[in-house]
């Protein structure tokens, strides 16, 4: 469990990050969303106890940042966004050195470096020079270095920008698996798209502050209140969408042509269900539906309207 207790750092006049909160339990995947300069950075910094918060907190499962940072850092794996790796050094020494730094007993470190190897895809290239490696596979390393002490959390920042789209997918899959594990996983962006799929659980921070917080769902409910759903029948559409005017949460209905009823709908998904049930009970043949949402990215728009630092 990680909780984040308004968190705040101020750079003399700047205050970076203007005291966040949220928490996350095993398994999440958060999506931690901002434009450059947002404050993504300064907040992953604090929270793997690199940067001194200017106030507020984050305790990760019992141990506080503050108070026990020695605790949190053998908890945590924390991938900064522009990362060294070390020339003529091979793959298998790479990791066997920061094993030997986090103090994993020798006695285990091969196991675990297979292992680590094995999960992130790189075991055919053990005894590969590190700066023979493509971008995707370095950036796969750095992740695996940071597994090496099976952390409970991972903060990965930015960790998809330069990768080309097979790398980004391999990455993916890679954190999807992390989740599976149980670890929480903190992945920062600037660009949306790149997460709203695997991440089941979004943040959007602008200016430092966060604007919105929760599944993808419903992030983006919050923003939007209502939503089109377009139901097709075999015919009848005018009727069948009088059939539906009164119903909860139905704002407006309009007909197209006999076969397309659109609902301007602000219900829940029960409502929507409703919906669906009484037309089938009134007799007319629905043949489908279907939900216009705005995406994340609308919302991220919206949220943000381009306003950076
Ligand atoms: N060491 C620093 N000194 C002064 N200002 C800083 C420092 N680090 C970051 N900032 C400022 O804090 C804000 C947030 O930066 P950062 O956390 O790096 O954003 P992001 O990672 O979302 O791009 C920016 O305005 C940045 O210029
Ligand atoms: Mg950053």
């Amino acid at each position: 469990m990680l909780e984040v207790k308004n968190l705040r750092k101020e750079y003399g006049p700047l205050t970076a990050v203007k005291g966040i909160s949220f928490s996350l339990k095993p398994g999440d995947i958060f999506g931690f969303i901002g434009s450059n300069g947002a404050g993504k950075t300064t907040t992953i910094r604090m929270i793997s106890t690199l940067l001194e918060p200017t106030s507020g907190t984050a305790v990760l499962n019992g141990a506080d940042i503050i108070a026990n940072p020695m605790d949190v850092r053998r908890m945590i794996g924390y991938m900064p966004d522009f990362f060294g790796l070390y020339d003529d050094v091979k793959v298998w020494e790479y990791l066997d050195f920061f094993a030997a730094i986090y103090r994993v007993p020798s006695g285990q470190r091969h196991d675990i470096i297979t292992n680590v190897l094995e999960l992130t895809d790189l075991t055919v290239k053990k005894d590969a020079f590190v700066q023979s490696l493509s971008r995707g596979m370095q950036q796969r390393l750095c992740l695996a270095r940071c597994l090496v002490h099976d952390p409970a959390l991972l903060l990965l920042d930015e960790p998809a920008s330069g990768l080309d789209p097979r790398a980004r997918a391999d990455l993916k899959e890679l954190i999807a698996e992390l989740g599976r594990m149980g670890k929480i996983v903190i992945v920062s962006s600037h660009i949306l798209p790149e997460l709203a799929d695997f991440c089941n659980c979004v943040g959007i921070i602008e200016r430092g502050e966060l604007l919105a917080f929760g599944t993808v769902d419903d992030v983006v409910r919050g923003i939007q209140p209502t939503r089109e759903l377009e139901i097709r029948v075999l015919a009848d559409a005018p009727n069948a969408a009088r059939a539906v005017s009164a119903m909860n949460g139905v704002h407006e209905v309009r007909s197209t042509g006999e076969d397309t009823v659109r609902v301007e709908f602000s219900g829940t998904l029960e409502g929507q269900a409703d919906i669906i049930d009484k037309l089938v009970r009134d007799g007319y043949r629905v043949v489908g539906l279907r939900e216009q949402q705005a995406d994340l990215e609308d919302v991220f728009l919206r949220l943000t309207t381009g306003a950076v630092n």
